[in-house]
């Protein structure tokens, strides 16, 4: 990655910027006009009912889908067009709303997978146990094991992903997003499923990661972790940005009340 494509650290420089996004599918605007910011080292949560358009606009900012129209600006670049693996590798990983661990392996080469973005040799060349690919892979393991500390799975380290509980498979999938190393994080739905305890602990994860210096954003249906963690909500209804602002504004913002009839924001 060049210098020149990481121009963040001046003040009010937003680390990732959306600008008049919009998709259609087949006529409908799941996403319509969207801008928003992401401040370096700030918690965004993006909350709306059902098919507002949350998963969509990741996959706009993820390269999964390209917008009709709009841009996608990460860290002073335009990363609309670049490949999935291009934007995970400029600092942008992301979880998904249904688990896709790989079940059969353990817990720990669940992460290692995301790591071989970062090591010099590769699938190709451990797979023939090169003295440095050896190395590497100690290191590999050390490291995976650091990052499923941070998830509270290091003892699960060995166990087979597809034997934890569901609220173990969830920050698995956090913690497979960290081996890639990004700026920022991208969730969508993480405390789905989870019960109290598991939620505020994901709560407490994700208290870490920003402390460690990753921005988050936080697409979630438990209010109350979204009113708990985030800096600030962006609230999308049919595609399109109704309110945004701090928990307490949004709380009382009629038209989010209206959009969710009162029912989630209790
Ligand atoms: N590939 C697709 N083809 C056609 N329509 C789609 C496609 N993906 C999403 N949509 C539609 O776009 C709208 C937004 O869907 P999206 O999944 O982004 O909503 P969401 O806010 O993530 O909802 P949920 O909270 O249920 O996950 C919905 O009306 C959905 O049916
Ligand atoms: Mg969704």
């Amino acid at each position: 990655m060049s210098r020149e494509s990481r121009p963040d650290g001046g003040a009010n420089v937003a680390l990732l910027e959306a600008m008049s996004l919009t998709k259609t599918f087949g006529g409908l605007a799941a996403v319509k006009d969207v801008s928003f910011k992401v401040e370096s080292g700030s918690i965004k949560a993006i909350i709306g009912p059902n098919g507002a358009g949350k998963t969509t606009l990741y996959d706009l900012l993820t390269g999964i889908y390209l917008p009709d129209e709009g841009s996608v600006v990460f860290q002073g670049r335009d990363i609309v067009g670049l490949a999935t693996h291009e934007i995970t590798a400029l600092g942008i990983a992301r979880t998904f709303q249904t688990i896709r661990l790989f079940p059969e392996m353990t817990v720990i080469e669940n992460v290692m997978v995301g790591l071989h973005h970062h090591t010099r040799a590769g699938f190709v060349k451990s797979a023939f146990r090169a003295p440095s690919a050896m190395r590497e892979e100690a290191w590999m393991r050390e490291e995976s094991l650091r990052i499923l500390d941070i998830a509270g799975l290091e003892m699960q380290a060995d166990n087979l992903a597809g034997s934890l509980p569901f609220g173990q498979q969830r920050l698995l999938e956090v913690a497979r997003a960290l081996a890639t190393k990004p700026r920022i994080l991208l969730l969508d739905e993480p405390a789905s499923g989870l019960n109290a305890y598991e939620t505020s602990e994901l709560g407490e994860i994700i208290y870490r990661l920003r402390d460690m210096g990753v921005t988050v954003i936080l697409v979630e249906h438990d209010m109350g972790l979204v009113m708990r963690i985030s800096h600030e909500v962006l609230v999308l209804d049919y595609g399109e940005i109704i309110a945004e602002g701090t928990p307490d504004e949004i709380k009382g913002d009629p038209r989010v009340i209206e959009a969710y009839l009162g029912s989630e924001l209790d």
